[in-house]
């Protein structure tokens, strides 16, 4: 993928050179990851270096699962605070493009140096903000993030790649102190608490409810669901006189319990979240200066996408590593899908995608499955066209207030495992939003196995296509302490590591979230059509 790399340097550069590590620690991140997985330096010629022990070998998880939580861990910071006024103010900081030119091209890259200042405008001696940053053009609908390399000194550089002409703003947002970040990530690692599980069991016209959970602070006897071989389990305390194979539903919901002490609760009130940090310059001009775009490959899996991996112009995705931009792949969708079998397994931003395809292929029927409860499994039939799309939860946890069927149950590495494969199979899922409230742990010990299970797929079927979404950003209104986008960032990140160098398609919803200025869980409908226009180019 060498080529890959080179191809989109001019626009995006060469994101992961060894002297960026030096420098970085949000992406430190993805690196210490990277460096743990495949022991080798990463250099920008190393991007598609394969695994030299595949994770299939690897019997259990735990030893590589500490390795990657502790190396996050050292990539957070570390402080403590005793006075918000201590904390970093996004209003007291400020952000300056360095060497500030008086004309920009479409190709050209500008850094914006952001100096963090606390609120009693104190210079930040140390890093780990969390930031968020953009540029944008209403006019014409465009849009894209920007990559955050951490001095850690209470300095950022925020570069940013101008991929279209016009008037660019320039946004960087601070969504948490550092402060907060460290409050959240202890947080968040604390235990299990912040949501409570409950099972229904029928047994002899008995029905009867009794409290679940990955881990259940009882001493009474317990039914125990999942598969030993992936140390993934759920648990619920076992109703007298009832078989552990009655459990039927399960709901949650949020127990009103926090992690976080006082004085950092204040850190996250909704007037600390998102703030914008003050630019000595809000926007260039950008000039087409018609330079030669670089021709690219066709969008196909197993390809290196750097950050950022496209943009938004007039509300159409341009990946920067390939090549989308020719024809509107949905028009050829009933071509595209016909003969094949297609496995959707995720969260509800998935089934906006089985909704979607549902509303641009008439010649899909929803089939009726009987089922009881809410967030059921779909099929959706074409007959005529043998089009097969099954759309399944991704398995525990799920934050569903509404009684769901675990009838059906299965993680997604158990799901990838009990498929035969094939060039007309697809096997999409999407792993992230439901995870965010609990430790971390258990969402690298899912994706690890869920690694394992391709790598056991692409042996026996190398053809399947399989097609990873990542998580996307959300609503800011939502609790901190569950829900952040920094939980968020450190499961993206994740997710985009551990699949690393394996024939799979990722469909970049962050990015997208952020280019397009969304803070919503369920992305807009255009945002959908684009990852469903990815989708569609990887699988055909
Ligand atoms: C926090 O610091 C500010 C500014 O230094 C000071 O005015 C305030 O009294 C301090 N608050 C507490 C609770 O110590
Ligand atoms: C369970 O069954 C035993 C034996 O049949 C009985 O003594 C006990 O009362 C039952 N417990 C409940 C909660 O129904
Ligand atoms: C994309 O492909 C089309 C047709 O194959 C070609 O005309 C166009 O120049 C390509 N664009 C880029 C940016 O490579």
């Amino acid at each position: 993928m060498l080529k890959t790399c080179n191809m989109s340097r001019a626009l995006a550069k060469c994101f992961r050179s060894p002297s960026v590590l030096l420098v970085t620690s949000i992406i430190l991140l993805s690196f210490t990851i990277h460096w743990i997985l495949i022991k080798q330096p990463l250099r920008c010629s190393h991007f598609q270096i394969k695994y030299a022990k595949p994770l299939a070998t690897l019997v259990d998880n735990e030893e590589k699962v500490t390795e990657i939580f502790n190396a996050i861990t050292r990539t957070v910071p570390s402080v403590y605070f005793t006075n918000i006024s201590t904390t970093t103010s996004a209003k007291n900081s400020r952000g300056i493009i360095l060497d500030l030119k008086k004309q920009y091209c479409v190709g050209d890259s500008l850094t914006v140096q952001v100096t963090m200042f606390d609120y009693v405008g104190k210079r930040k001696t140390y890093g780990g903000d969390f930031l968020r940053a953009r540029i944008f053009s209403p006019k014409v609908e465009a849009g894209a993030s920007g990559r955050i390399d951490d001095l850690n000194n209470g300095l950022y550089n925020v570069h940013f790649a101008l991929f279209w002409e016009g008037n660019v703003k320039i946004s960087i947002l601070l969504m948490h102190p550092s402060e907060g970040v460290a409050a959240l990530w202890r947080a968040r690692n604390s235990g299990y608490k912040n949501i409570i599980f409950y099972g229904q069991y029928e047994y002899r016209s008995k029905k009867v409810q009794s409290e679940c959970g990955f881990e259940l602070d009882s001493d009474e006897a317990k039914c125990e669901y999942g598969a030993k071989e992936d140390k993934d389990f759920f648990y619920c305390i076992k109703p007298d006189n009832v078989s552990c194979e009655s459990l039927i539903s399960v709901t949650s919901k949020e127990r009103s319990h926090t992690y976080l002490n006082t004085l950092e609760k204040t850190l996250f009130l909704r007037s600390n979240i998102g703030v914008e940090i003050p630019q000595t310059t809000e926007s260039v001009d950008v000039m087409s200066c018609n330079r030669n775009s670089e021709v690219k490959p066709k969008c196909s899996t197993g390809m290196f996408q750097p950050f950022p991996s496209g943009y938004f112009l007039n509300n159409v995705w341009y990946p920067v590593f390939c090549n989308l931009s020719t024809y509107d792949p949905q028009s050829h969708i009933s071509n595209c899908l016909s003969g094949k079998k297609i496995y959707i397994m995720g969260d509800s931003t998935l089934l906006q995608w089985t909704h979607y395809i549902a509303s641009i292929m008439n010649s899909l029927k929803f089939f009726d499955l009987h089922a009881s409860g809410s967030f059921n499994t779909l099929l959706l039939l074409d007959t005529d066209k043998n089009v097969y799309i099954h759309w399944k939860k991704h398995g525990h946890p799920l934050l569903i207030a509404y009684a769901f069927t675990v009838k059906d149950y299965s993680t997604v590495n158990q799901e990838i495992d009990r498929l035969e494969g094939g060039p007309q199979t697809v096997f999409v899922f999407s792993l992230g939003h439901h995870f965010r409230p609990f430790p971390i742990t258990l969402f690298i010990n899912r994706l690890l196995n869920t690694r394992k299970a391709i790598e056991r797929l692409f042996l026996r079927s190398p053809d399947t296509k399989v097609i990873i979404r990542t998580e996307n950003t959300r609503e800011q209104s939502v609790a901190m302490d569950r829900f952040s986008d920094f939980y968020g960032y450190i499961q993206y990140q994740l997710t985009k590591d551990i699949f690393q160098g394996l024939n799979v398609g990722i469909i970049d919803a962050w990015d997208m979230s952020i280019a397009s200025g969304a803070f919503e869980l369920h992305p807009s409908a255009s945002t959908v059509k684009n990852q469903i226009n990815m989708f569609l180019k990887y699988i055909c």
